[in-house]
């Protein structure tokens, strides 16, 4: 049986790792190491960095596994994600069995916490079902999430309300805020500048905990336009950006 670790390492700042994510690094041999990409490549670097200064036992091993490109804008999106998966999971399989013995310990370093729309868990999931001898551990991680309200110093939730996490994608086909409070992640079309502003604020978040992190809040008809200007300058200035951010119907608080 192989093990294999999933560490949550928060958002960005290598001082987001928990306590508990610190002992799992240094109960792995390997660490497999997901490549998306040139325009990833500082993500990973962050990832070494992690390794380099948490792990001390000097003899672990990095594995890159090259992650396969997905359609950006499918017909069937369910289809292509789940087409997408099993290829990742192929991918996973044969690294996974060339790298570690059995016996051996694995980890991968997920980005925030391994629940919020990441999809390792799954494709470790499909493998299990596949019959292959592997067994998992998640060790909790700071979302972008948390990030992004600590930075704002807002709560998440007004008092005895709900919250919506949702994608660029579903707030788009919405048109318009579905809760009290929505948070947005994953929306590289901008849509809080496409929808029914009126009596909205937005707390809004780029790289958060990173060195060039920004941070934009106010009334949505008012800053939605200032947030697109900083956002493109941000993302042009290193060729991709990570934005997440909070809709709230004014109101009580
Ligand atoms: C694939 S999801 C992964 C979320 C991650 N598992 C978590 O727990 O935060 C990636 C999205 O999270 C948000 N995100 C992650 N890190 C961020 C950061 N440092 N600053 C702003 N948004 C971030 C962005 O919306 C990005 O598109």
């Amino acid at each position: 049986m192989r093990k294999i670790l999933l560490i949550g390492i928060g958002p960005g700042d290598p001082d987001y790792l928990t306590v508990q994510a610190i002992n799992a690094l240094n109960r792995a041999d390997v660490f497999f190491i997901p490549d998306k990409g040139a325009e990833k490549a500082e993500l990973r670097q962050l990832r070494e960095q992690i390794c380099k200064r948490f792990i001390t036992n000097a003899d672990y091993r990095t594995v890159t596994i090259d992650i396969p490109k997905r359609d950006a804008h499918p017909e069937d999106y369910q289809a292509t994600v789940d087409d997408w998966h099993a290829r990742i999971a192929e991918r996973y399989q044969s690294v996974l069995t060339e790298s570690l013995p059995d016996g051996g310990c694995g980890a991968f370093l997920v980005w925030g916490d391994p629940s919020l729309y990441d999809s390792t868990m799954r494709i470790l999931d499909r493998l299990q079902a596949q019959g292959s001898d592997i067994a998992y551990e998640i060790i909790p991680g700071i979302t972008a999430v948390q990030a992004l309200t600590a930075r704002h110093r807002i709560p998440l939730n007004r008092i005895g309300q709900s919250v919506t996490i949702t994608t660029g994608r579903k707030l788009g086909a919405a048109g318009q805020l579905t809760d009290d409070t929505i948070v947005v992640l994953l929306d590289g079309d901008e849509t809080f500048a496409k929808i029914d502003a009126r009596d909205v604020s937005i707390y809004w978040g780029a790289n958060l905990g990173m060195d060039d992190e920004i941070l934009v809040a106010g009334k949505l008809d008012e800053v939605a336009s200032e947030i697109q200007r900083v956002r493109r300058e941000a993302r042009s200035a290193k060729g991709w950006i990570m934005d997440a951010y909070l809709l709230r119907s004014d109101g009580n608080e």
